[in-house]
């Protein structure tokens, strides 16, 4: 049969390690056009032409952490650090919900300095301002104890990546401090916490193979996550990794719309990364099967610090970006959609709470 694992993803939502792998290397065949043809199918069926919108804030760049592809690892003395105050990430979610947003991200590395005590004052603050909206954290690895206060202060959200699902390639690509089974545990606890988890791989940073992408697409197969943030990686010019080759679009796009095959529910994003890589990176995700977009809120003075890598896209005014992205979307057909944005299997308990 001419599309026999296309067709078995599709029918069963589930492949063998050996199946994703040979279903990843067809990426140069026509299985590419027809896993976006069904992709695309797919999203709309669940979403219909909608595009969920989130504002990002990235309030802190302090790190613990030396991921050796990412710019802001804690080695690199000469970057200015910062962390917002809550009036400042307020402030800066004020001016996305004005916009109609009713989706934010907090999002930050892994900064020693952000206790419980802070964050959950923050969510609270959040929550009076912005009662009509969710709130979404991305802060790294914490404690079960730590996330299930930042649950109960009412966050409902949130994403860790994984990163990469082979440990061989994490060791590579993480310093020996940081622990593969720590981040996965760290999943599983923000899952049987009751928090809508996002997990997520880099697509082509320095040593990886077809065969770790399958292990990635075998661990979301297993763990099934309720959103998924993947992008290509894209050397940073302070790393080690400053001469490496970025990651392929045309993989980042298979990968995404094999994603919405196995997870037809998924809160897919079209990641920045992949946006600064190719200038229609937006509507390309969109067309292979996402449904996500996060526009940027955080002030221009600390952006410039939060260069995760080079060329980070995104440089215009909130309102430029929102316009610019209607825009976008409109084009290929589509509309955002100004709320919440729930995963399906959430959307009828999150009503009136968090
Ligand atoms: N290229 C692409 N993505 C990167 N990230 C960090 N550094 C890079 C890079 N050089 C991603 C990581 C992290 C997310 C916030 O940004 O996957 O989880």
């Amino acid at each position: 049969m001419a599309f026999a694992l296309l067709d078995k993803l599709v029918k069963q939502k589930k492949l063998r390690f050996d199946e994703w792998r040979d279903l990843l290397s067809q990426v140069d065949s026509p299985s590419f056009e027809e896993a976006k043809k069904r992709a695309q199918a797919l999203a709309r069926e669940h979403f219909g032409l909608g595009i969920y919108l989130r504002g990002i804030v990235e309030f802190t760049n302090i790190c613990r952490n030396e991921c050796h592809y990412c710019g802001l690892q804690k080695s690199r003395r000469e970057l200015v650090r910062y962390r917002l105050s809550q009036e400042e990430i307020l402030s800066s979610c004020a001016a996305g919900h004005a916009l109609g947003l009713r989706s934010f991200v907090l999002q930050g590395g892994e900064d020693p300095g952000l206790g419980d005590a802070w964050l959950t004052e923050l969510i609270t603050k959040l929550r009076e301002h912005f009662p009509d909206s969710a709130i979404t954290l991305s802060l790294g690895e914490r404690s079960r104890e730590s996330y299930a206060a930042l649950f109960a202060a009412g966050a409902r959200r949130y994403l860790l990546r994984h990163e990469t699902a082979s440990h061989a390639l994490y060791r590579k690509l993480h310093s020996p401090a940081q622990s593969f089974y720590e981040r996965l545990n760290c999943l599983y606890e923000l899952k049987a916490l009751g928090y809508q988890t996002g997990a997520g791989m880099l697509i082509g940073p320095p040593g990886q193979t077809l065969e770790h992408l399958a292990q990635d697409c075998a661990f979301i197969q297993a763990f099934q996550p309720e959103m998924l943030g993947t992008g290509p990686f894209i050397p940073h010019k302070a790393t080690v990794y400053a001469k490496a080759e970025p990651g392929s679009v045309r993989l980042t796009l298979y990968v995404l719309s094999l994603c919405r095959l196995l997870l037809p529910e998924l809160l897919l994003p079209a990641t920045t990364a992949l946006r600064t890589q190719k200038a229609s990176g937006y509507t390309e995700g969109i067309l292979h099967g996402c449904n996500v977009i996060m526009p940027n809120l955080t002030p221009p003075s600390a952006k410039k610090h939060y260069q995760l890598y080079d060329g980070k896209a995104g440089q215009k005014t909130l309102e430029q970006t929102l316009e610019d992205l209607q825009k976008q979307v409109t084009s290929i057909g589509y509309h955002l959609v100004f709320d919440r944005g729930d995963h399906p299997r959430f959307a009828k308990n999150c009503e009136k709470s968090p």
